[in-house]
């Protein structure tokens, strides 16, 4: 199983997290607890918080969180036990020989080197007789030779088995291939067939920033559909982490990228030379993917189709990457429906020009406030010009002069009156910019969403019950004993906080005292954010034995109406409660 907790004790006694995160970014102290800029996600002013008394980090701003391990494996991209290995290296400790399992590490392996072997089959596939089609159909989108090699473009035969005997001859297993997402399986009659998931379509690999194919994304020939057909997730692919040709676009940008909607229109902009184009995969644009892009650049152009849905997706693209301080620049693209197409119908200059003439956030936000008001009428221009100030009241001097002086051109009002009225509304919106930020991160630690336990909304009494459980049994060991009898994995009704209540309870069985570092051995990075912020709760809540007691209770009446009634405590109330809380205890 894991490595064993006396030596993870050890090596977080030997680990001063503050050296080991303050070799990667500058941090500031800030009484009991260090800031700096979060490295995992792009910001201006810092949200990254370091604790050293609990050798842990959070971040205010994107949620990343966890211990000194976790810590490693991000910004080191390592699995846990070569991030274990990285720690103890660090403190000068030996790792222990056994009681580790690198099962998973070993898996992931396989499902890389099948996945290599299967881009490699569909790109020789390409040039054979089975692949004619293929070859012919890129000819078709007028990709070059060139192009096609280095993207490693192929094509999947029109056939239900070609590439698993292919991979079976090379010696790997119906179970490794379906494991892949590379194989699917049917039942019939009680006999299992197994049969290839890419079929008749060309093939356009995925490539990670370590070189590694994580899966495919498949186009038919025609019209039919689906379209596309993409690798489901699988143990080493999250389609909400997918960015499509980052692997290229990091090495070639100056700081900018241009994000567009699929891997056509990023692979014909690479080849007219647009190098820094990305595409985000997946359905819905997601932070990960955000913060991703925000360690290796500082303007995104934000270039996506030009109908309703592009629409609609570029706005919600805005407000993820708003949120890690990036700046946005929104291309229009007018003559055409996407990058691809712009290309192709008027060639790559008119692209470049479109890029330059693309709209900043500030002219993005004007824009958006205009089409609110009807400038013909006095109200509305009135309206309008608050609004706009309130815009300008937030940004830096040369560019309020700016876009005052073209706001006077517009509307005939003088711009020193609309400076003015910036001015006036600045420290107004300084303070509300602040307000934001406090209220942000109260919101961090009290949210009704969780990425890793998506019961939680619907379930927000019982999940926020368990939440401080878990808090405030991580704090206070001591009051496990009071509530043994009641505390079983069953009283939980989320199955996220259930596991790590399964994880707790065997450490306060064991009384080897709770540490965040035991949790990293048994979730990954990502559920450890979610771990952090709990135990992060434990310095809001009142820490008393009666508080896990309520919890309890209410545990129990949820359980019995549970799916029958949602919570009726709202946000705002859920945030007071803590607020109330902390001075009184209840
Ligand atoms: P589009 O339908 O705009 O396709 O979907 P496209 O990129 O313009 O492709 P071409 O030019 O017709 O070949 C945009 C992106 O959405 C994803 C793909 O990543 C695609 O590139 N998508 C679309 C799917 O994953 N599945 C689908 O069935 C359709
Ligand atoms: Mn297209």
């Amino acid at each position: 199983m894991a490595i064993n907790d006396n030596f993870l004790r050890d090596l977080q006694e030997r680990t001063d997290i503050e050296q080991l995160v303050g070799s990667y970014l500058d941090l500031k102290r800030r009484g009991k607890t260090l800031v700096g800029l979060c490295p995992f996600h792009n910001e201006k002013t810092p949200s990254f918080t370091v604790y050293p008394e609990s050798n842990s980090f959070y971040c205010f701003g994107c949620g990343a969180g966890g211990d000194a391990i976790t810590f490693i494996r991000r910004i080191e991209n390592l699995d846990y036990i070569e991030a274990v290995k990285f720690v103890a290296q660090a403190a000068g400790m030996k790792m222990p020989e056994d009681g580790f399992d690198d099962t998973l590490s070993k898996k992931r392996g396989r499902i890389l080197s099948a996945n290599r072997e299967a881009a490699r089959f569909f790109h020789k596939t390409l040039y054979s007789e089975a692949g004619k089609e293929g070859l012919s159909y890129f000819a078709k989108r007028m990709l070059s030779k060139e192009t096609i090699i280095h993207f490693g473009l192929g094509f999947a035969p029109d056939s239900w088995d070609s590439l698993r005997n292919h991979l079976k001859s090379l010696g790997f297993s119906d179970m490794e291939l379906y494991e892949a997402n590379l194989i699917k399986r049917s039942e019939k009659n009680g006999a299992v067939h197994w049969y290839d998931n890419f079929r008749k379509r060309v093939m356009f690999p995925i490539i990670d920033l370590r070189g590694n194919v994580v899966g495919f994304s498949g186009r038919v020939l025609d019209d039919s559909k689906p379209k596309y057909v993409n690798t489901a997730d699988t143990l080493v692919y999250k389609k909400g982490n997918g960015i499509f040709a980052m692997n290229f676009a990091k090495n070639a940008n100056d700081g900018k990228f241009i994000l567009v909607e699929g891997q056509m229109d990023v692979i014909t902009l690479h080849q007219a030379g647009f190098t820094n184009a990305i595409a985000c995969l997946g359905t819905a644009f997601t932070q990960e993917q955000a913060n991703l892009i925000s360690r290796y650049a500082d303007e995104v152009y934000i270039c996506y189709d030009s109908d309703g849905a592009g629409q609609s997706a570029t706005k919600k693209a805005l407000a993820v990457l708003g949120s890690t301080g990036l700046r946005v620049r929104i291309v229009r693209l007018e003559g055409g429906k996407d990058a691809d197409e712009i290309i192709k119908l008027y060639g790559k200059e008119r692209f470049r020009a479109l890029l330059e003439g693309a709209a900043n956030k500030i002219e993005y936000d004007i824009i958006r406030e205009r089409a609110k008001y009807n400038l013909s009428t006095d109200d509305g221009m009135m309206n309008f010009l608050n609004a706009a100030a309130d815009i300008l009241a937030a940004v830096g001097n040369i560019e309020r002069d700016i876009y005052a002086a073209r706001l006077a051109n517009e509307t005939g009002v003088s711009k020193e009156a609309i400076l003015a009225k910036a001015v006036q509304r600045s420290a107004a919106v300084r303070k509300k910019a602040v307000e934001r930020k406090r209220a942000q991160e109260t919101r961090m630690l009290t949210d009704i969403k969780d990425k890793n336990n998506p019961e939680k909304e619907k379930n927000l009494r019982a999940a926020r019950a368990e939440e401080i459980i878990i808090a405030s049994l991580a704090r206070n060991p001591d009051f496990y004993k009071k509530f043994k009898s009641d505390l079983t994995p069953d009283l939980f009704i989320t199955a996220f906080n259930k596991r790590i209540l399964t994880v707790l309870l065997q450490k306060l069985e064991s009384e080897n005292g709770v540490e965040l570092s035991f949790f990293a051995a048994y979730f990954n990075p990502e559920e450890m954010d979610s771990i952090t912020r709990i135990f992060r709760l434990g310095e809001e809540i009142s820490n008393t034995p009666e508080e896990i007691g309520d919890c309890i209770e209410t545990l129990k009446k949820e359980k019995s109406t549970v799916g029958i009634k949602a919570s009726e405590l709202s946000d705002e109330e859920f945030a007071k409660l803590f607020r109330k809380n902390k001075n009184t205890g209840w």
